[in-house]
């Protein structure tokens, strides 16, 4: 426990199988600037608390299209605010990568997902940004942007392996009561 006050409040994320993660989010539009605002913050500080490389808002209970993603390589802090983001180009090579979600805490998988692809996102100024990505993120940006049309990477697996992982994660959840 730590008693050091926290600059933001806590927020807390929704583990599956909450309807909210299923939902498909909607755009973020200029009106939604204050609560992206109050939010973001929070996000990160539940990220890198976590800790995790990605969040995007439907895990926080906010059904609108944007996340939040940091690699974190080399201990250096490389944050991406993603607003509006969608995937415009994908490259034809797959991978095969192992991912997790902090919305289903402890489960990991490994998912088959384009290797390369090309991203289009606002950022918090409302500049369009195109980002180029390999690697590990170019899964996670994928990862996250499945988030916001209520897709998780369970989904992506055979149904048989998708069940035992939602089984395990609600046998894990009721253990701990
Ligand atoms: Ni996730």
């Amino acid at each position: 426990m730590n008693d050091a006050p926290s600059a933001v409040l806590p927020i807390e994320i929704l583990i599956a199988p909450h309807p909210v993660l299923r939902r498909k989010a909607r755009p973020v539009r200029p009106e939604d600037a204050a609560l992206l605002r109050a939010l973001l913050p929070r996000m990160y500080e539940a990220m890198y608390a976590a800790p995790g490389i990605g969040l995007a808002a439907p895990q926080v209970g906010h059904e609108l299209r944007f996340a939040i993603v940091d690699l974190h390589e080399n201990e250096t802090r490389t944050p991406i605010t993603l607003i509006n983001p969608e995937i415009i180009r994908a490259g034809d090579q797959l991978v095969a990568r192992e991912e997790g979600c902090l919305s289903l805490p402890n489960q990991y998988a490994e998912v088959v997902r384009p290797e390369t692809v090309r991203v289009r996102f606002q950022d918090l100024d409302g500049r369009r940004q195109e980002l180029d990505a390999d690697g590990l993120l170019a899964t996670c940006l994928q990862h996250e942007i499945d988030h916001l049309d209520g897709v998780l990477f369970v989904d992506h697996l055979s149904s048989l392996k998708r069940n035992m992982i939602m089984r395990r994660l609600a046998k894990e959840r009721k253990g701990k009561g």
